[in-house]
């Protein structure tokens, strides 16, 4: 199997791993691919804006497979372009990437299948109306521009200030771009995230293992939001009272409705949760996989992804089962310092081989380029250091243990990945 993988961060690093270790692929390709990936695929560079360009691509390259990472292609309609050309890909079409791309098409989706969620205030296209409507209402709230914002476009405002600021930067300075005609006002909701994620050939589906992400830049959940400082996987992450009450009250109406459809969807659903006192209820939806989760995910994965893939595409997972490693597996990223914010690149990277070399330790790239031997920064995110073991302590010490054998110039990361959960379990085992 010919597969070429789109994107190039530490999500697609992941999957290509993965997939190298597949008995059915026989080559890969990835655009534009990083220093990291460039070890185990060929890297094409591409414009992902541009869907023509990459159908004519996998034509040419003669895959058999496309899996596609990021959400834009698939909001941009890549999969219909290759359904089309009768192109083989794992991704939705671009009416169902709307759940992702439009957080108003998703809410609607949710109401209409009475999928639980926070309750919404209103919806608003203008400042005027959007500030009437905050000097009325209890704080904390939410408010979530429309499109795609890359991840910026939602504020939790603890006052009517703050909630005023943000309608003025949606509105009046137009930072969210399209994303910005239309500002969502919904209900705070309180408890734990969790990140839910499935696959699905249009009729069934498999669920993936539930991960968390630390999407704050600092230790402590403190700091702007990133795409995602680090991630974890463990058994018991969530009892199974509650992984039981997901399936029944959110996954499985949701997959029903989407199978009803005359359009099937097909490719990852992720599913981000609260886990409130009165259940869990939907904050979004990703029409893919996460990242860093899919980084934690992987890791975890005991299974042929190759075979998986080539089942979905073929309409028949129930073929397939997904068995996972038992234990744990933590991701830390590592970015360039004054990420989300600026940062510096073109950073040498050392100590890569020995953090490498460390058992259960794979180190993923989001953000590389290699010269020849050396590896050199390029990106925000730089590298996910992911550990697999049997317990959740023991991941997240030896994801630690890696992170120290590595240096490059101005590097962060956070110190908590995982933290909270581990003295949870701690303490329960006590
Ligand atoms: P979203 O892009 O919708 O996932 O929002 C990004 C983040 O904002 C989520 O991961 C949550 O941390 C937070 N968030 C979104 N909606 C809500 C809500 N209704 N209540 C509390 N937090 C929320
Ligand atoms: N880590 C969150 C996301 O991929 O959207």
């Amino acid at each position: 199997m010919r597969v070429l993988v789109i994107g190039g961060g530490g999500r697609e690093h992941a999957l290509i791993w993965k997939l190298c270790q597949s008995r059915l692929a026989t080559k890969i390709w990835c655009v534009p691919g990083n220093g990291g990936i460039s070890q185990h695929a060929e890297c094409v560079p591409a414009d992902l804006g541009d869907i023509h360009a990459l159908a004519d691509l996998a034509e040419n390259l003669r895959v058999d497979l496309t899996v596609v990472g990021p959400e834009q292609p698939l909001v941009d309609g890549i999969a219909d372009e290759f359904n089309h050309r009768n192109l083989r890909i794992i991704g939705p079409s671009k009416k169902w990437a709307r759940l992702e791309g439009s957080k108003l098409f998703a809410k609607e989706f949710l109401d209409h299948h009475g999928i639980p969620t926070a309750r919404v205030y209103g919806v608003f296209a203008s400042a005027q109306d959007a500030t009437e409507k905050l000097e009325n209402l209890r704080y904390p709230v939410v408010l979530k521009a429309d499109g795609l914002c890359g991840g910026k476009g939602v504020l939790v405002a603890k006052s009517y200030g703050e909630a005023a600021e943000f309608v003025d930067r949606v509105f009046k300075k137009g930072e969210f771009g399209e994303g910005g005609q239309r500002l969502l006002i919904e209900e705070a909701l309180n408890g734990e995230e969790l990140s839910f994620i499935v696959l699905s050939d249009g009729h069934d589906f498999l669920s993936l293992v539930p991960t968390r992400d630390h999407k704050r830049a600092f230790d402590g959940d403190l700091g702007p939001n990133t795409g995602g400082m680090g991630a974890y996987s463990c058994d018991g992450i969530i009892s199974g009272s509650i992984e039981a009450q997901i399936r029944k009250r959110v996954v499985e109406p949701t997959m029903a409705a989407l199978r009803s459809d005359v359009s099937a969807y097909s490719g990852f659903l992720y599913f981000g949760l609260m886990l409130t006192s009165a259940g869990p209820k939907v904050l979004e939806f990703n029409c893919r996989l996460g990242d860093p989760e899919t980084q934690a995910i992987v890791a975890r994965m005991n299974f042929d992804l190759g075979e998986v893939f080539a089942a979905v595409a073929d309409g028949k997972l129930t073929s397939q089962r997904l068995n996972w490693y038992p234990g744990a597996s933590v991701c830390v990223v590592m970015t360039s310092g004054g990420y989300p914010g600026k940062y510096a690149i073109g950073k040498e990277i050392h100590g890569l081989e020995e953090a490498a070399a460390m058992t259960g330790v794979t180190v993923f790239h989001a953000g590389t380029k290699r010269e020849g031997p050396i590896y050199y920064t390029s990106s925000g995110r730089v590298l996910g250091v992911t550990a697999l073991d049997e317990t959740l302590d023991a991941a997240r010490r030896r994801a630690y243990d890696a992170v120290q054998l590595i240096r490059f110039s101005n590097c962060h990361y956070r110190s908590d990945i995982a933290l909270a959960a581990c003295r949870v379990a701690n303490i329960g085992e006590d």
